[in-house]
């Protein structure tokens, strides 16, 4: 290729990448239309506006916390905050009253950074080498609990405390160990034989978690 012509080639292939990036800057989600694995379809981008990229307030409101785990948490994922579909990020709030725990649970989807606000919480997570990696953390601290991993959190201390959490998805998913074993119809022979638990000890978990079988 001459100059001339090289030139050329780099202007239309910068013009078309251009044209294509600026296509993919955002896809506010249309929550009428069914998700896909890539996420929900996009918005008209003629009818968005700045509050569409707004949400107000939702981070601030202590949540309900009187349920058996004194503990609860507000999300801000995509199917609450349409704005962040397809941009790999998420929010949320949570509260754990005195003594207050979030079982063993795992977000399929996504990692998640934990910045304790009020309090002090005990945090921890656990590798699929069965490491323990858990330290109480102090108001400022921030722990990174990696995609997939069981992790929970409680309170230590002798006030409520309060966590923000980011994670790197919009729809992180949520599996909660306690629940998988004995909140649903898996058979008590089942988990028997999987945990060596005794069926009168299941039988009990199951009533308390819902289950049945
Ligand atoms: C969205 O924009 C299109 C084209 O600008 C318009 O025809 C349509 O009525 C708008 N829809 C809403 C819900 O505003
Ligand atoms: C908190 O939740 C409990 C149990 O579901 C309910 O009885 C109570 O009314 C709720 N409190 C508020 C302030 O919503």
């Amino acid at each position: 290729m001459d100059m001339a012509l090289q030139t050329l080639f780099l202007f239309s292939v910068l013009f078309f990448a251009s044209k294509a990036v600026a296509q993919l800057d955002f896809c506010v989600a249309d929550l009428s239309a069914p998700a896909t694995p890539a996420g929900f379809p996009c918005k008209n981008q003629a009818n968005l506006t700045v509050d569409d990229f707004v949400f107000s307030s939702a981070l601030m409101t202590k949540t309900n916390t009187s349920n058996p785990n004194k503990a609860a948490a507000a999300a801000l994922f995509v199917t609450q905050f349409p704005a962040l579909n397809g941009l790999g990020t998420s929010m949320a709030r949570f509260d754990l009253d005195v003594g207050g725990a979030f079982p063993m649970h795992a977000h399929p989807g996504a990692s998640e950074l934990l910045l304790v606000t009020e309090g002090t919480i005990n945090a921890g997570f656990i590798s699929s080498a069965n490491a323990v990696y858990s330290k109480t953390l102090e108001k400022g601290d921030v722990i990174i609990i990696p995609r997939g991993l069981l992790h929970y959190a409680m309170n230590p201390g002798k006030s409520p405390a309060v966590g923000i959490v980011s994670f790197s998805s919009p729809t992180p998913g949520l599996q909660t160990t306690n629940r998988a074993l004995f909140g649903n119809n898996l058979p008590t022979e089942v988990v028997q034989a999987t945990t060596f638990i005794d069926q009168d000890q299941i039988k009990k978990l199951k009533a308390a978690f819902g289950g049945t079988n």
